[in-house]
């Protein structure tokens, strides 16, 4: 009987124990993966690419939170560089449209391309970017 209560005395422990050390795993993997995907590399890059206090150039955006779905044109995303798929927008709306809705949301275009730490002004630069040479 004594034996058996400490037993599951210790099988609570060990199930307490083993619930803290995953959590505290998992919060340990965000914040590593939170300024090496976020901050240091892209805003060094940024930096050294455009030397302009620090914002992301257009291209270090784009390939950090844009790329997923423009690059292959995921759910009808106008692609990388791909005239025929921005020239008619542009004629529509104009790049401060078109800087309007991916700010805001457009259809199946999530609000700032989900890249929650990005300025009004990289999301602009990463729309530049991908209008490049049209
Ligand atoms: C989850 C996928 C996804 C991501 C990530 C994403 N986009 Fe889009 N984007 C779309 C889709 C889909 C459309 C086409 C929406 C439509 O025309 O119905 C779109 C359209 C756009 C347009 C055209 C809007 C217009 O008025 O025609 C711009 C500009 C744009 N995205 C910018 C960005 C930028 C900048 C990023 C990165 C910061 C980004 N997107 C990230 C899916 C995405």
């Amino acid at each position: 009987m004594k034996l058996r209560s400490w037993l599951s005395v210790m099988a609570v422990a060990l199930t307490v124990f083993t619930v803290q050390a995953q959590e505290m795993t998992e919060e340990a993997i965000k914040e590593r993966i939170k300024p090496v995907g976020s901050v240091n590399i892209a805003g060094a890059e940024a930096q050294a690419a455009s030397g302009n206090g620090g914002a992301r150039s257009g291209e270090v955006v784009y390939n950090a939170a844009c790329v997923a779905c423009h690059g292959a044109g995921v759910l009808g995303a106008p692609k990388l560089h791909a005239a025929a798929d921005w020239q008619p927008r542009l004629d529509a709306r104009s790049l401060d449209g078109l800087w309007q809705n991916a700010l805001n949301g457009f259809n199946a275009m999530p609000p700032r391309g989900t890249c929650g730490n990005c300025s009004d002004d990289e999301i602009k630069a990463a729309i530049e970017y991908m209008i490049e040479g049209i």
